[in-house]
């Protein structure tokens, strides 16, 4: 079957956009933000990936908009302060990061909310996610503005560069990040989620 996604996304038999199914798996931004008057933030962002190692950047995508209008928390206070934290979610953590995409008021903070605690950052204001096996501290680069969805929905790329890495030293066996220890939570299409514990090892031919 062929989908023009200006036509139609979900042409018969498919009975739901497959395109988060088609994009897979998709790694978990958890992003902390604090805003200008000092509120923390934290929520969940499919849309993310690291998208350079030198030095290392991220993106994460807001889409849409706050249920009180106006941009998401986690695209107004990165574009307010500059800065912000990605917290890597594990199998442990699912339940937890979850709870954190409830569409709350502004200025509630959803980390102590969810029961997690904070842990002030070296570089960064944005507390990170204390018991997060790993985190990123990131300085805000830019936001890339996607074009408009035909609901009228605006979408946002947010462009970050890491300038510090935080690892629990429990994930690191043999000198590396171990998989089987982190076992990284990511997501994939409608309601579903992967946890990874398993890889393979494949040299390049050159
Ligand atoms: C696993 C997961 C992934 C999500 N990914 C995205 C995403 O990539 N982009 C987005 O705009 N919303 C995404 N959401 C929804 C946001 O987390 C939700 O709108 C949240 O309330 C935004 O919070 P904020 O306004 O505090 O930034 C996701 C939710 C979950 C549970």
């Amino acid at each position: 079957m062929f989908i023009d996604p200006a036509i139609n996304m979900k042409p018969e038999p498919l009975l739901y956009n497959p395109f988060k199914a088609l994009v897979v798996p998709r790694p978990i931004g958890w992003i902390s933000t604090i805003s200008s008057t000092g509120a923390v933030n934290l929520a969940p962002y499919s849309f993310f990936n690291g998208v350079a190692d030198d030095p290392p950047c991220v993106m994460y995508c807001p889409n849409g908009s706050h249920p009180e209008g106006g941009p998401k928390d986690s695209l107004r206070n990165v574009e307010e302060t500059g800065e912000f934290v990605f917290n890597l979610c594990n199998w442990d953590l699912h339940k937890k990061m979850n709870l954190t995409a409830e569409h709350l008021p502004r200025n509630v903070d959803e980390m102590t909310k969810s029961g997690l605690e904070p842990m002030s950052c070296n570089k960064v204001k944005p507390p990170r996610v204390a018991v997060a096996p790993a985190a990123f501290e990131c300085r805000y680069l830019e936001t890339v503005k996607l074009p408009i969805g035909r609901s009228g929905r605006e979408n946002n790329l947010v462009l970050g560069e890491v300038v510090g890495i935080h690892i629990d030293e429990s994930v690191i066996n043999d000198g590396m990040v171990d998989i089987s220890l982190l076992k990284p939570v990511a997501r994939l299409g409608y309601m579903d989620y992967t946890v990874v514990t398993e890889s393979f090892t494949m040299e390049r031919p050159d």
